[in-house]
């Protein structure tokens, strides 16, 4: 009974906490901490859009308007209570047509979940920077000109859910360091100039729905170890350099429905394993170097579907 009150008291200064701050007395040093800290997201901002040369839409007139708050400027979202009131925590500026590279000063939004810059005109590389958004979980680049290298810094955001670079121009390969973002379920590089094999780490990932790696320039075996993705739905290899068998233990993914290996230099017999795949919708597997036919259990097959258009 007393720790049920006790409790009670508790969660309701926990949600009262922010009115009485701000209509009573502001307690001095926390407000303080939050004009520099929000302040600070405003520099980043305005650092950000110094580096956007091309805006036809002028999208972005609102920022650095002295009239308009900054949480009220286009594609700014800002927190409501807590250490978060005030502070960005998410930017999304898709499909304004905006020409630029993304400043470094990206890593200076503290609190910011959600970063998209889909389907605009970025060029450039992305930032290390980004890996200081350790409570970033979305981040949707994909339909830019982004090159460079995927920053392994990225592995230090350990919220990240989502990753779709997908449609850039980035090369090296897929960094191994990512195989510690335990929470990413969505792994989307198609679409770039990515070389080099898939990191067997890959299997670390356990968190994984989508992995999509298609059309890069990927050699070298499937690792085994993606068997250890046991939530995979979706697996997307089409088109790369693949060598080597298809890994019998694919079929042990009981949740995949839509699996792209076709175009690529695999060779051997179709795993009859994959007999296994009960929730298999998709099939594509068709390449040159394959022998055997496929599993006859597989009657569900549909035609596959191109580019993917789950997520
Ligand atoms: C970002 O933060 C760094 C380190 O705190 C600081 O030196 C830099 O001036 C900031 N940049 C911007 C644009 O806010
Ligand atoms: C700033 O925003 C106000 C309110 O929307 C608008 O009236 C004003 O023209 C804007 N100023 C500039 C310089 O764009
Ligand atoms: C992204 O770009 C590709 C190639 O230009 C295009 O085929 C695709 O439809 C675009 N995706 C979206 C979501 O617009
Ligand atoms: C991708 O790499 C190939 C081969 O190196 C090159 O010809 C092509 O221009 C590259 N594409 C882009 C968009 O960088
Ligand atoms: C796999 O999916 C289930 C159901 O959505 C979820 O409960 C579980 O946490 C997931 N596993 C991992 C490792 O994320
Ligand atoms: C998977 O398929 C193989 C060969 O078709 C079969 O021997 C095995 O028992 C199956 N495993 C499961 C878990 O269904
Ligand atoms: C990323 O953005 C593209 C373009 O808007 C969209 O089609 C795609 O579904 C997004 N990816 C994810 C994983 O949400």
């Amino acid at each position: 009974m007393s720790i049920m009150i006790v409790m009670q008291f508790f969660v309701f200064a926990l949600l009262c906490l922010p009115c009485w701050a701000n209509a009573v007395h502001p307690p001095i040093l926390s407000t303080a901490e939050t004009a520099t800290t929000s302040a600070t997201d405003h520099q980043a901002l305005m650092s950000l859009r110094s580096l956007i040369k091309g805006d036809p839409s002028q999208a972005l007139d609102s920022w650095g308007n002295q009239s308009i708050p900054m949480c009220q400027w286009r594609g700014v979202a800002c927190g409501t209570r807590g250490r978060r009131r005030g502070r960005v925590v998410a930017l999304d500026l898709r499909r304004l047509n905006l020409v630029g590279t993304i400043a470094s000063s990206i890593g200076n939004l503290t609190y910011l979940r959600h970063f998209g810059l889909q389907k605009n005109r970025f060029y450039g590389t992305m930032p290390s920077e980004v890996g200081h958004l350790v409570q970033l979980e979305y981040l949707n680049l994909s339909n830019n000109s982004i090159g460079g290298e995927i920053p392994p810094t990225l592995a230090t955001c350990v919220q990240l859910r989502v990753i779709d670079l997908r449609y850039n121009v980035h090369k090296g390969s897929v960094p191994r360091e990512l195989a510690s973002l335990h929470n990413l379920e969505v792994l989307a590089l198609g679409y770039n100039n990515l070389t080099g094999s898939i990191p067997v780490e890959i299997g670390n990932l356990k968190a994984l729905t989508h992995l999509v790696l298609n059309s890069n320039m990927l050699v070298g075996e499937i690792p085994t170890q993606i068997r250890n993705l046991k939530n995979l739905t979706y697996l997307d290899l089409y088109f790369n350099g693949l060598s080597g068998s298809i890994p019998a233990s694919l079929g042990g993914l009981q949740k995949l429905q839509i699996l792209y290996l076709s175009n690529n230099q695999l060779s051997g017999p179709i795993p009859t394993t994959l007999g296994n795949l009960s929730s298999l919708l998709v099939l594509d597997v068709q390449t040159t170097g394959l022998t055997g036919s496929i599993p006859e259990s597989l009657g569900k097959s549909e035609p596959p579907q191109h580019p993917f258009s789950r997520i």
